[in-house]
């Protein structure tokens, strides 16, 4: 068992990328981080949720494979990309990082899969160990309950790893009193990168004012040597 997502599918749709972009979410620094990564071949989003075409503007990548437990979060993803226009916080987005409406279109066009699958246990992930250039989690190992379990969930994500990839990700802390997440901390990432043998590019907690809900963001980058 997981903590809860913050919202239903339909109502996360709504709430955080429909209408215009909301900045201090740490939106704007996770893109700027994504930046870095080179251009790469396969590309699997964990816990992808209906966001995976906001993360990809920031990356350069032949194909995605998106996976989730929630099969409408999925749907909902499907049907945008097949949609190929950008919603208007995607537009902000876009022209933070320098991207054109026909670059969205392309990167729509890129996914190639949708799977649903529990990316934290490892089993019927969609693609063989060792084989992924590039594997990103956007708040969902913040929601693991204990550091086992964020670290086993970490394993079984950076088996899919390629020698050379790469790993990119960021998880948000919660203001709540009642929430039984996982205590992120540098201590704890630094345990993950070390057990999958994974080089830290860029490990840093930000404060985030722009969402009642949560009040910082840690983003990483690491590379498989
Ligand atoms: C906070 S949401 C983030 C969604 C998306 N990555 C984003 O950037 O907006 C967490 C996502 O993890 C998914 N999730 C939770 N537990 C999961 C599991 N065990 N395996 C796969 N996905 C899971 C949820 O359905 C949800 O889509």
């Amino acid at each position: 068992m997981t903590a809860r997502t913050i919202a239903d599918a339909d109502d996360y749709w709504d709430r955080y990328y429909s209408g215009e972009f909301i900045a201090g979410l740490g939106t704007e620094t996770v893109l700027a981080a994504l930046a870095e990564i080179p251009p790469v071949g396969t590309w699997i989003d964990l816990g992808a949720g209906s966001e995976s075409l906001l993360w990809s503007i920031a990356l350069q990548t032949r194909r995605l494979v998106a996976v989730d437990l929630d099969p409408r979060r999925l749907t909902l993803l499907r049907a945008f990309a097949a949609t190929r226009r950008p919603r208007p916080a995607y537009q902000t987005a876009l022209a933070l990082r320098g991207r054109t409406a026909a670059e969205f279109a392309e990167r729509c066009d890129r996914l190639a899969a949708v799977v649903v699958a529990d990316c934290l246990t490892g089993r019927s992930l969609p693609l063989r160990p060792g084989s992924v250039d590039l594997v990103t989690q956007f708040g969902l190992l913040g929601l693991t309950t204990s550091p086992e379990q964020f670290l086993s969930g970490w394993h079984h994500a950076h088996q899919l790893l390629a020698t050379g990839g790469w790993t990119a990700g960021a998880n948000w802390t919660t203001t709540g009193p009642d929430t039984n997440r996982v205590h992120l901390s540098r201590q704890l990432y630094t345990a993950a990168f070390a057990r999958s043998r994974i080089t830290v590019h860029h490990l840093e907690r930000i404060p985030i004012t722009g969402d009642p809900d949560f009040n910082a963001v840690w983003i990483y980058l690491g590379r498989k040597p």
